[in-house]
């Protein structure tokens, strides 16, 4: 699939742009905070429904404006599909798909396919569990849009759950009633999760590990994933391979119910749910040792970006061509990295590329030059674009 239009009102910086976009590779040029990555982060947003910047929807509007909108024509195969979304933080987001409007804004979810790859990935690699789990979710739901519901329901019966163990730390009894009720959402949500997390580790590996030894050379250390429970049955961490028996869901239920019984008194003092799919983490490793605390910041480097090449590989083996967004990237590879990625972004069916440096994208992106500056996208001819210089003034 690809954008043949992108529209921005009021979304950061952006008061108004009206961008017409085609297949292949597009690079996006321009000074440092002139609106590159905000162009890109709009296109995340249709894909994820969040910022791959910041966690709440706030910053994305433009400063003194209500709410901000996202408007793109999306080509796939030969239909085309008109996607509007308004973001109204603090309030419901509405978001239309060829002028309906959706009842839920995260029936989008799934419909426009996209990997996003920028320097915030790192923290994939050294984060915070919470960042994994988001970037599992994030692709579970892009594959599976069912899931989306899964995934929000687990979230609101958590919430109330752990409302309900800080009262219970006050007054016991009926507090621990209702907390029964709330175990059996908890633990039949969390089962679905867990199974389809499992499920999805297990698709990704194999092409995380391929897109490793293709930037990082075939002599590097090998990459797995493992994911690491609070439920043991879902994993202890160690790697998961072809071969390796995967729990389905009723069995992680189980798992889950009898761990939430385990816990039930610890939970109680703490006033938090303790075991779940919530504390979980994916756990990539290098060899045999765990990247996180262990790998070097190149390693680390090309780790983010072979996770990320690892969807896009995912979701092309799935059999939907997703548009590769590459933001600010170029600059940090040396040679090597850089021709592996460049190789596969000219594979794509839609490369969206970002530089404050022409000169760093490799020659053969370049075919399509989109200027940023002074709150404008200028499309450059190819002819100014190929020796890498950048007018200053379009006219
Ligand atoms: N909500 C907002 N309202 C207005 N301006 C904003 C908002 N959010 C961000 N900005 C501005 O957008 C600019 C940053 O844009 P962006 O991150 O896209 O820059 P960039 O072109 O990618 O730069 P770099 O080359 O440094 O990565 C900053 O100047 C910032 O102040
Ligand atoms: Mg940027």
């Amino acid at each position: 699939m690809y954008l043949r239009h992108l529209q921005l009102g009021s979304f950061r910086n952006w008061d108004r742009v009206d961008l017409a976009l085609g297949p292949g590779p597009t690079v996006f040029v321009g000074r440092n905070g002139e609106g590159k990555t905000n162009l890109v982060e709009a296109v995340g947003y249709l894909a994820t429904m969040g910022s791959h910047r910041v966690s709440a929807d706030a910053p994305l509007v433009r400063q003194g404006a209500a709410q901000a909108v996202v408007r793109a024509a999306l080509r796939r195969e030969d239909r085309e599909l008109l996607v509007e979304v308004e973001i109204n933080p603090g309030r419901a987001n509405r978001v239309r798909v060829n002028r309906a409007p959706l009842q839920r804004p995260r029936e989008l979810l799934g419909l426009v396919k996209s990997v996003l790859f920028a320097p915030e990935d790192l923290v994939l690699v050294r984060g915070d569990p919470g960042e994994r789990r988001r970037f599992l979710d994030d692709l579970l739901v892009s594959r599976t849009p069912r899931l989306a519901g899964v995934r929000s329901d687990y979230d609101r019966v958590l919430k109330q759950r752990n409302a309900l163990l800080k009262t219970a730390r006050m007054a016991r009894g009926d507090a621990l009633a209702t907390l029964d009720v709330w175990d059996g959402h908890l633990v039949d949500l969390g089962g679905q999760l867990l199974a389809a997390r499992l499920r999805l580790v297990a698709d990704l590996a194999p092409h995380v590990a391929g897109a490793y030894a293709g930037v990082a050379g075939s002599d590097a250390a090998v990459a797995a994933l493992g994911y690491a429970s609070t439920v043991p049955l879902a994993g202890d961490g160690t790697p998961i391979g072809e071969g390796t028996a995967l729990p389905g869901a009723g069995e992680l239920s189980a798992a889950l119910r009898e761990r939430v019984a385990e816990r039930r008194g610890d939970e109680v003092d703490r006033g938090m749910t303790l075991v779940g799919p919530h504390r979980d983490d994916l756990v990539i490793s290098l060899g045999s040792m765990p990247a996180k605390g262990f790998a070097s910041h190149g390693e680390s480097w090309s780790l983010a970006l072979a996770l990320k090449l690892g969807c896009f590989a995912l979701l092309r083996a799935d059999g939907d061509e997703p548009i590769l967004v590459l933001d600010d990237v170029f600059a940090t590879l040396d040679a090597e990295r850089r021709a592996a990625l460049a190789a596969v972004a000219r594979s794509a069916e839609q490369a969206l590329v970002t530089a404050a440096v022409l000169d760093d994208v490799p020659a053969e992106l370049r075919g399509t030059v989109v200027q940023v500056a002074g709150g404008q996208a200028v499309p450059l001819d190819p002819a100014t674009a190929e020796d890498g210089t950048v007018r200053e003034e379009v006219t």
